[in-house]
């Protein structure tokens, strides 16, 4: 068995996709998944069960490698003119896509060392999780990496965390298209993560954080429902729009990176005080709001958490469009307070969840080997 832990953006979402650093926590909502020989499950076959999902599928163990070729197959197209449409091209559908591309991933790792992948018995994968789906948690790294380190560890392989983190990359792209990498180093790594770009753009060098828990205790993580579009395609719309106009959509992922830099920097000061740091995430939600990825009615609450003196940024993708019935589906919203402790009294918030998370808590690891 083995399991993984969700994550927030806390602060350089959009911009990291283009290079700039990003701080990003894991958080205390986990995903598990065991793999397992079973007896009532054919030979050579590997029964896959998502309860959460009311899903199960019966495959050969061939047909979840080839499905994991078609998908690499598929996203390199893809990646060679990205853009929404290509990017729904390329996106798998059912239930089972993440699950089964970690699996096939896996396999061949497992190739690669040597091991075969022929069983000799039917093994039964399944996956349950505490994370909200598509609110930009990161619940498909969390399913995809729990999986994949639950087959490894079930053929006798110990991954290098290079290895594994490359392995999720590439489940993260068959979900998200071109993701920055950094809810893949976030699941893998756990605690809170500072993300800087490494020199001529070869991805980041991480680094562990503490944020002063006088400073993370003020923050509250509110779920404004699930955003109309899935992040691949707020990512690639957001592509499409630098390419129409460049200038603006800098200008706002700069205010983006320079809010996070400075946010960094406040970390590091001895006591930072709560009025800095609701300054940082005000200029950082302006800059994602200018990227046109906040939907009016998160805009609204967001301006009434203002009016309170907190600031509120969105965590994670964001939306294109708002719902137009129920909740305002802008994913996460992370809201920081001087006085935390109003914040769950705030009629504004009546129509939304705040959330009982935390912030940290360790990586992707294996729990238990039978
Ligand atoms: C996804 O959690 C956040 C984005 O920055 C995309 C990414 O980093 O891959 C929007």
């Amino acid at each position: 068995m083995a399991s993984a832990p969700g994550k927030t953006i806390l602060m350089g979402e959009h911009a990291v996709v283009y290079g700039a650093p990003a701080l990003v926590a894991a958080v205390d909502l986990r995903a598990r998944a065991t793999a397992a020989a079973a007896d009532d499950v054919p030979t050579g076959k590997i029964r896959l069960e998502l309860p959460d999902l009311d899903h199960a599928e019966l495959v050969r163990t061939g047909e979840v490698r080839e499905y994991a070729s078609r998908a690499r197959r598929r996203w390199e197209e893809f990646s060679r003119s990205p853009g929404r449409e290509s990017f729904a091209r390329m996106r798998g559908e059912g239930p089972g896509h993440v699950s089964v591309v970690a699996l096939g991933e896996a396999m061949e790792a497992v190739a690669r060392r040597g091991g075969g992948t022929d069983e000799d018995r039917g093994v039964r994968v399944a996956v349950s999780s505490d994370i909200p789906i598509g609110r930009g948690f990161g619940s498909s790294a969390a399913v995809g990496s729990s999986v994949a380190l639950a087959w490894l560890a079930r053929a006798g392989v110990d991954p290098t965390r290079d290895e594994l983190e490359r392995l999720l990359l590439e489940v993260e792209r068959r979900q998200h298209g071109q993701p920055s990498g950094v809810d893949a180093a976030a699941v893998l790594r756990g605690g809170v993560l500072w993300a800087e770009p490494a020199p001529e753009g070869t991805g980041f060098r991480f680094e562990s954080v503490t944020v002063p828990p006088d400073l993370l205790g003020r923050f509250r993580v509110v779920d404004t429902g699930v955003p109309a579009e899935s992040t691949g395609e707020v990512v690639s719309a957001v592509r499409e729009r630098r390419e129409r106009s460049p200038e603006a959509v800098d200008a706002a992922l700069g205010r983006i990176r320079d809010a996070t830099r400075e946010f960094r920097r406040l970390l590091g000061e001895a006591a930072p005080e709560p009025a800095d740091a609701v300054e940082l995430v005000r200029r950082c939600q302006r800059g994602l709001e200018a990227l046109g990825v906040v939907p009016e009615p998160v805009r609204e609450l967001v301006r009434a958490v203002e009016r309170e003196g907190g600031a509120a940024k969105i965590s994670g993708a964001g939306a294109l469009t708002a719902e137009q019935d129920g909740p305002p589906g802008g994913g996460l919203l992370l809201v920081l307070h001087p006085e935390p402790e109003r914040i769950r009294g705030w009629s504004f918030l009546a129509d939304v969840e705040v959330l009982d998370v935390r912030p940290g808590g360790p990586g992707a690891r294996v729990e238990e080997i039978a």
